[in-house]
């Protein structure tokens, strides 16, 4: 295939300071917003008022994007996957009793304008926006580690369309500046010859279901064989890879591995820092790029993290499972996973 498509492309990690104006209309809408809807900005939203107030975020949204035309044009890109990442500076910083629900809602408003919230059941208690902070004991390669977190993208075990676009990290605190990375797959692809490009988009891979989804009854614990790299529909590069839970398939020739090892040399030489801390906001594809997060030596670190799709797939996310809201059993993406294997391998 040709990179010249790649090399035409927006420079993927795009970074924004709002101006003041920006940041106290955030903050009046938000408040605002949690006057109207008391529960909006809680861990478990109530279903009976969440697509309305979903509504009303993205039309004060839309107000504010209306008279800053650069914003909307660069959210707009994220949307369509002409930009990977966009990292902004100058949101509202909450304090007191509502700053968990206030910081939800100014997510839920900035990730409304290019798509919808969903969440798995199985993660984080189905928090639609759980907070996420360091554990002492936190397990090795998950949000909870207080150690580095390596290069990878979220869920690469499901199939695309049971598993988020982009990634949206909305910063609280973060004492110690634990920065998160992202390195986008036109950047690895450019650090890596031809040869190893080509064997990652064989099917010689497999990947590790997460440990966040636990044993699930039926459910294979590795996948069946899989691509690290794929060719999407308009031409771009999607990249899909947990480096500490990928294994080389039995039958692969040397080249497999040695593709593999020359991939995480290109994700680290690649990768772009952001400190998500307090104001700021980072919100990146996961089918264009690889992400990752240093240690937290000390002290205290929030962010509050969500999930976004397509209309398409939240729509088909709830007719596999037979449910409306946002939040799925991920038993039957792993199912229906299982099944689109089985009759494709
Ligand atoms: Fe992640």
């Amino acid at each position: 295939m040709s990179y010249q498509h790649e090399l035409n492309r927006i420079p993927a990690v795009f970074p924004i300071s709002l101006p003041s104006k920006v940041t106290r209309s955030i903050n009046y809408a938000a408040r605002n917003l949690n006057s109207a809807f008391p529960s909006m900005g809680e861990r478990h939203p109530d279903p009976k008022t969440f697509a309305f107030a979903l509504d009303c975020a993205k039309e004060q949204m839309d107000l504010i994007l209306s008279k800053n035309d650069w914003l909307g044009y660069i959210l707009a890109n994220v949307e369509n996957e002409s930009i990977d990442a966009v990292y902004i500076r100058g949101l509202p910083r909450f304090k007191g009793v509502d700053s968990s629900k206030l910081h939800r809602i100014v997510g839920l408003m900035i990730g409304r304008t290019i798509g919808n919230i969903f969440q798995y059941q199985q993660q984080n208690h189905g928090v639609l926006q759980p907070a996420l902070s360091p554990e002492p004991d936190g397990p090795a390669n998950s949000n909870s580690t207080p150690d580095d977190f390596l290069g990878h993208t979220d869920d690469a075990y499901f199939i695309k369309k049971y598993r988020c676009r982009n990634i949206a990290l909305y910063g609280e605190i973060n004492q110690c500046g634990a920065a998160t990375g992202y390195a986008h797959s036109e950047s690895i692809i450019q650090h890596m010859n031809d040869r190893h490009v080509h064997q990652l988009f064989k099917s010689d891979y497999l990947f590790k279901l997460p440990a966040s989804f636990g044993d699930i009854p039926g459910i294979p614990e590795w996948s069946e064989r899989r691509s690290i790299l794929h060719e999407s529909t308009n031409g771009d590069v999607h990249i899909e890879v947990p480096t500490y839970n990928t294994e080389v398939c039995a039958g692969a020739d040397g080249l497999a591995l040695e593709a593999f090892e020359q991939l995480k040399k290109a994700i680290d030489s690649t990768i772009q820092w952001f400190v998500v801390t307090g104001s700021t906001y980072l919100m990146f594809n996961n089918n264009r790029g690889v992400h990752a997060r240093e240690a937290i030596p000390y002290g205290n670190r929030r962010v509050y993290r969500s999930y976004w799709t397509d209309n398409e797939s939240l729509q088909n996310m709830r007719t596999i499972c037979g449910t409306e809201g946002h939040v799925f059993d991920a038993t039957r993406f792993l199912e229906e996973t299982a099944n689109y294997q089985a009759q494709n391998s």
